[in-house]
C-alpha cells in the first residue's frame, strides 16, 4: 500500500471531469487500498480518485466512529434526491476550511463495489452529504463553489500560499 499526495484548491487538475470505469481488476483494487490509506491517514471522511489525480469515477468513503467502514463506489450514480439540509462541510482538498453547503438530505446512489457486484443505497445524514461531495469531485466540482465569490477568492489566496510556503519548505 501507498500513501498518494492530495491535490489541494485551487490547482486546475481538480477541475477534470472523471471518466467512467469498464474494468475492475486487481491494478483498481490497488487503487482503492491507497486511497483509503491515505483517507484514514489524512484524516478523512471521504476521497474521490480526482483528488488524488486519477481522473475515474471511483470514491472511497468512511464515516464510522470507528473507522472499520469502508465503502468503495465505482460510477456512483445519484437516482433520487429528497429533502434539503444546510451541513457543514470540509475537504481534504481545501485544508482548514469548514463552510455551510446546501445538499439534499436523503439520496438513493447506485454503483458497483470493487468486486463489480452492482449495489444500490439510500441513505441521509453524513454519509448522504459525503456521498454528494465526493461525486461533486468527479465532476471536478468542490465544495467551495457553493460558497460566495469573495469567499471562495479569499480562500485560494490563503492556500496558494500555503502551498508555496510548504514548496519552498521542501525545496
Ligand atoms: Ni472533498
Amino acid at each position: 500500500m501507498a500513501k498518494l499526495n492530495i491535490l489541494h484548491f485551487p490547482d486546475k487538475r481538480l477541475r477534470t471531469k472523471a471518466k467512467d470505469i469498464h474494468v475492475i481488476d486487481d491494478a483498481l483494487r490497488v487503487i482503492v487500498s491507497n486511497m483509503l490509506e491515505t483517507m484514514y491517514d489524512a484524516p478523512g471522511v471521504g476521497l474521490a480518485a480526482t483528488q488524488v489525480n486519477i481522473h475515474k469515477r471511483l470514491i472511497v468513503i468512511d464515516v464510522s466512529e470507528e473507522k472499520d467502514q469502508p465503502l468503495c463506489f465505482i460510477n456512483p450514480v445519484i437516482t433520487h434526491k429528497e429533502g434539503v439540509e444546510l451541513g457543514q462541510e470540509g475537504c481534504l482538498s481545501v485544508p482548514g476550511y469548514y463552510e455551510d453547503v446546501e445538499r439534499a438530505e436523503t439520496i438513493t446512489v447506485t454503483a458497483l463495489d470493487k468486486d463489480a457486484k452492482p449495489f444500490e443505497l439510500t441513505t441521509d445524514g453524513l454519509l448522504a452529504i459525503c456521498i454528494q461531495h465526493e461525486i461533486d469531485h468527479l465532476d471536478g466540482k468542490l465544495f467551495v463553489d457553493y460558497l460566495s465569490p469573495l469567499k471562495r477568492n479569499r480562500i485560494r489566496k490563503k492556500l496558494e500560499r500555503l502551498d508555496k510556503d510548504q514548496a519552498l519548505k521542501q525545496a
